[in-house]
């Protein structure tokens, strides 16, 4: 049972409560491969999604996961929306929540916008990406991912090689991985990796072999062009040389080490075609899984809370 009325992180997630998320979304996999793919559970519920950054899997998967529990999805476009002629986002979500709708799904730029959603309705809310913080459902869907392959993840050697700085998902990851007993590593150039990372409880390495020797994951990182304001390395080729995840590279990790990457996918800077295509990426499992940890998530929010 989730204690909590909201995603809003995976920094306030138990492991107990992880893992249960974990479990839930197994069970809704297995829909996927029936006939009838689509369970009633959220029937008369219905949701709004509020992406005020682009999204293609995160979006389209939760719009899946509500198609498929049966939930309602109120269609809002940001850019039609009054937010144009200045609308705050507390009012607009105060609007939303009087309309009805039992739960917000958002992503937003800035971080801490989910939090502050939270306090201002009386609905769940979930954090579909906020800036710099967590991007908690791709954390989990990528939790979820490695324990269908590895059976657990206790003790498991995940390395995030990338845009540290810029990226919600390490964030996310970091506390998930750790709280589930995972050794994680990250990796970068030094200007693309932020101060007391450690803290969170993973290592730094900065020269990629060093980082991927006897990986059982390796998660590779968008380099997030749109984020980085200056230059934190001389190019795009220079930054493929130093750290590009090419077929050499993951002969370093375990024989059997599985790729991943949130998406979407820069080829030729943070990996090559060979490793993105290549037998041992999980890429595209991962995007399956997102549906079912959504489904999980809405589950868990809307229908077991109004169960207690
Ligand atoms: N992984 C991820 O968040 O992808 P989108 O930006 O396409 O949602």
């Amino acid at each position: 049972m989730l204690n909590q009325n909201h995603l809003l992180g995976l920094k306030y997630l138990s492991a107990t409560e992880i893992k249960e998320i974990l479990e839930q979304a197994t069970y809704f996999k297995q829909l996927f491969n029936r006939p009838v793919k689509q369970v009633p559970t959220l029937k008369n519920k219905t949701l709004v999604s509020l992406f005020y950054e682009p999204s293609t899997r995160t979006k389209g998967s939760f719009d899946m996961a509500m198609k498929m529990l049966g939930a309602g999805s109120l269609n809002f476009a940001v850019n039609t929306s009054s937010v144009n002629k200045g609308e705050t986002l507390v009012d607009t979500v105060k609007n939303l929540a009087s309309m009805g709708v039992d739960g917000i799904i958002v992503r937003h730029s800035m971080a801490g916008v989910p939090e502050l959603i939270a306090k201002n309705v009386d609905i769940p809310v979930i954090n579909a990406g906020d800036g710099f913080n967590e991007h908690p459902t791709q954390a989990l869907l990528d939790m979820f991912t490695m324990t269908e392959e590895k059976g657990y993840i206790e003790g498991k050697k995940v390395t995030i090689i990338g845009d540290i700085k810029h990226s919600r998902v390490v964030r996310s990851n970091i506390w998930g991985l750790s709280k589930l007993g995972a050794e994680v590593t990250v990796c970068g150039p030094a200007s693309l990796i932020p101060h007391g990372i450690e803290e969170m409880g993973c290592k730094v390495v900065h020269k990629v072999e060093d980082a991927i020797k006897g990986a059982d994951f390796i998660n590779v990182l968008r380099v997030q062009f749109e984020r980085q304001k200056g230059s934190y390395f001389p190019s795009s080729r220079e930054y493929y040389h130093e750290y590009g995840i090419t077929p050499s590279r993951v002969k370093l990790a375990k024989e059997d080490v599985l790729i991943m990457h949130p998406g979407p996918m820069n080829r030729g800077v943070e990996i090559s075609t060979d490793v993105a295509d290549g037998p041992y990426n999980v890429i595209l499992e991962q995007v399956s899984n997102g549906v079912a940890i959504r489904m999980a998530v809405l589950y868990m929010l809307l229908a077991r809370r109004n169960a207690r």
